[in-house]
């Protein structure tokens, strides 16, 4: 191996993905939350290139935009001619001495397992090959008697025999530089698409009598593209039940793996639970022995360990603390902390507030902006009324305060330590410690009245 040639990636994404039906660029529908592009950006990040080059064209504003934040180098494809013309616009600004690898950016799960086996041949015109049952849509690799590759043929211009062959180009290739230089150019456009078609360099090596090698993929999965929704579907769940089946493997509960979906980082104690139906988005921590309770959505989230979250609770942006209890049907907000052992019931809404350890809000309640102490207890439909049309203004609830049911804290107002809020006030000063305060009309019964008759 020559260790003087640097690796270039070059990623095409510059095609329309007519089959998807829709206005978003192709490479950017999301595969477990992320871009495709963006994940074979990362995947390309990992061998350690000298650059990466994105070929971009269709919805080059966008795509741009959406991905501003990784480094790579953009290459306009201003017409979409082909694979091959799109790897032409890159040759400008490859060295002789680069080794340069293709990837599509449409094929999001490629892994670096199988392109470090195809990287090891640097002198070589190299390409992923799979065996697969149903090889439609795909590149068919036409090999002679002796298996030797003679050329790759698009299924739109392979006849009825070819058809029939199962192994298939995965749109992954590499080739030095001087090669591409060499061949690039010479692509003709004769064939039933009228595109220049990168597979055509494969005939081009095999006249030049240079070495050629087609490297078996690991999995049939990874090397899957998206033409349509339903690929994009089926990726994703081979995806998420891969990711499914390690963490089972590393001693997580999934009751059922099908049923399963992380979108970003998770990372998962020791006998965790997840229930149906759960949703991991973002960043995602989990203490030991947590339980998820079914439908479940859990976004940037840090759970301590014990922490139980019951049936349909949403919870975002949040840190909640060890043996707390959320739900069922809670909705925990952004900004929310929950230190340890504190109980939030159903139908309970708590937006960028902390809340002190041992504290409940056990049913039916909205507390935003506020900070609540230590064995609190919040009565049942409990508002915070935190908002006057125009700002927002925060509630504080000192330690070992009760709240009867159906109080509104009109903020800004503080509840003294210790004091006790009688049921159905709406309290609009501050309440002093340790003592009674209510706010109530007096309740009074009439004398000698008569319902009216009908
Ligand atoms: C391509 C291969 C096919 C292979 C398959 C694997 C060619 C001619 N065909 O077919 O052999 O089996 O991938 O998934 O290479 N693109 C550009 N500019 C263009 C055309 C395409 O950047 O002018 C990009 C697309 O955005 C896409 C990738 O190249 O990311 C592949 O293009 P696509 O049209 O999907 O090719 P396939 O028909 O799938
Ligand atoms: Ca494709």
């Amino acid at each position: 191996m020559k260790t003087s040639m640097s690796l270039q990636i070059v990623i095409l994404a510059a095609g329309e993905g007519k089959r998807m039906y829709s206005t978003l660029p192709k490479v950017l529908h999301p595969l477990a939350g992320v871009p495709l592009l963006e994940r074979v950006i990362t995947t390309a990040n990992l061998l350690d290139p000298a650059a990466i080059h994105v070929v971009y064209g269709h919805g080059g504003a966008v795509i741009k935009e959406t991905l501003r934040h990784v480094d790579v180098h953009w290459v306009e494809q201003p017409q979409q001619l082909g694979t091959g013309h799109a790897l032409l616009q890159v040759l400008p600004y490859l060295k002789d001495t680069d080794q340069i690898l293709v990837l599509m950016g449409d094929v999001p799960l490629i892994t670096v397992a199988t392109l470090k086996k195809l990287l090891e041949y640097t002198q070589h015109v190299g390409f992923i090959t799979a065996e697969v049952t149903d090889p439609s849509g795909y590149g068919r690799v036409l090999r002679n008697a002796q298996q030797e590759v003679l050329a790759i043929v698009e299924e739109k211009d392979a006849d009825p025999e070819q058809r029939l062959i199962k192994e298939i180009y995965t749109g992954i290739l590499t080739a030095s530089a001087r090669q591409l230089q060499a061949w690039l150019p010479e692509l003709r456009n004769d064939n039933v698409q009228g595109e220049y078609y990168l597979t055509d360099i494969v005939s081009h090596a095999v006249a030049a009598n240079e070495p050629i090698v087609a490297v078996l993929a690991n999995s049939v999965e990874e090397v899957q593209g998206v033409n349509d929704r339903a690929q994009l579907a089926y990726l994703e769940r081979c995806y998420q039940r891969n990711l499914a089946k390690q963490l089972m493997c590393g001693g997580v509960t999934i009751i059922d793996p099908e049923r399963f979906d992380v979108r970003g980082s998770l990372q998962v104690g020791q006998d965790v639970t997840f229930d149906v139906n759960v949703i991991c988005e973002g960043d995602v921590v989990i203490g030991s022995r947590c339980v998820i309770g079914p439908n479940c959505l859990l976004r940037n989230v840090r759970l301590g360990d014990h922490v139980v979250i019951k049936a349909n609770s949403v919870v975002e942006d949040a840190q909640i603390d060890e043996r707390c209890i959320i739900g069922p049907f809670a909705r925990i907000r952004p900004g929310t902390q929950l230190a340890s052992d504190v109980h939030v019931g159903n139908f309970v809404e708590v937006k960028n507030s902390e809340i002190g350890k041992y504290s409940k809000i056990s049913h039916l309640s909205y507390v935003g902006d506020a900070t609540v102490g230590c064995e609190v207890n919040i009565g049942a439909g409990t508002i915070t009324c935190n908002y006057d049309g125009v700002h927002k203004h925060r509630t504080v609830i000192g330690d070992r305060v009760q709240i009867g049911s159906d109080t509104q804290l009109v903020a800004p107002v503080t509840i003294g330590a210790g004091a006790t809020i009688g049921a159905g006030s709406t309290i609009t000063q501050d309440a002093p410690p340790e003592m009674l305060t209510l706010s109530r009309v007096k309740q009074q019964t009439v004398p000698g009245w008569r319902r009216g008759k009908k």
